[in-house]
């Protein structure tokens, strides 16, 4: 099963793909993580991305397939993964299905307010290291500034700042549509309201999750 996680930053992505890895075992491929690691290394690809990332514009669409495609030919992805925050536009889905058509996708938007994200993303605290994520007003850490998992220091992300969030909520909305309308005519979306609390969207999505793992074994069976 592939798995895509559509929807605007702070809409709570990576957190729902996070439970999805736990429960299912699907590990998670987040081309932000990925492109925020190079960074923090110093790679030549970080010099290249940093300025983009930090004024929350889009990176090359061949860049970000590029990660993509030496994470998903990995074992590890062979019975399936999940991606965070890619594609996010037409021409990412459609370079994703020329590496990638063997498995059955299940999409998921995931929809929130700007007013929500610019709430949510204000307490953001993130783990560079592990990429675990955290929230001062409804997720801290144990020890304050402190990750739980690797004890690394926690830091407020460089895009996190409102009128990033606000071009970077501009992008979205302006690079998603045919990308979902792509979803919907081949009837794998399914949209989320992400303003619930974690649990519960975790809960919807599991239920979508199941019931399509469960169709695609009978549709094996009745071959
Ligand atoms: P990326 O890291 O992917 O950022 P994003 O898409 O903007 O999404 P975020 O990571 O900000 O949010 P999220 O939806 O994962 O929310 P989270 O779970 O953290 O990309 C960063 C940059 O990299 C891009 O701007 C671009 O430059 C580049 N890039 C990456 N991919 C690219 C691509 N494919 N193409 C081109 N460029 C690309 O949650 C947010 C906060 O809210 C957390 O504090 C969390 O604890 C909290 N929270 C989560 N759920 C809830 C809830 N239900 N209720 C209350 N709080 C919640």
């Amino acid at each position: 099963m592939r798995i895509i996680l559509l929807g605007p930053a702070g809409s709570g992505k990576g957190t729902q793909a996070d439970q999805i890895q736990k429960v299912y075992g699907y590990p998670k491929i987040s081309t932000g993580d990925l492109l925020r690691k190079a960074v923090q290394d110093g790679t030549e690809l970080g010099h290249k991305v940093k300025s983009i990332m930090e004024q929350g514009k889009l990176v090359d669409d061949e860049i970000v397939l590029e990660l993509v495609r030496e994470k998903i030919h990995r074992p590890e992805c062979q019975a399936g993964y999940v991606l965070d925050g890619f594609p996010r536009n037409l021409n990412q889905g459609l370079g994703l299905e020329k590496i990638d058509s063997t498995r059955p996708e299940t999409v998921f938007e995931i929809l929130v307010t700007e007013e929500e994200i610019l709430r949510r993303l204000s307490g953001r605290r993130v783990c560079l290291q592990c990429g675990a994520v955290y929230n001062i007003n409804n997720n801290q850490p144990k020890v304050d500034g402190v990750c739980d998992l690797c004890g690394s220091r926690l830091i407020i992300r460089e895009d996190d700042k409102p009128e990033v969030i606000k071009e970077r909520f501009k992008i979205y909305l302006e690079s998603i549509k045919p990308l979902v309308e792509y979803y919907q005519r081949r009837k794998v979306l399914f949209q989320i309201d992400g303003e619930n609390t974690v649990e519960n969207i975790f809960r919807s999505i599991k239920s979508i999750i199941d019931k399509r793992i469960s169709e695609g074994r009978q549709s094996v069976n009745s071959k």
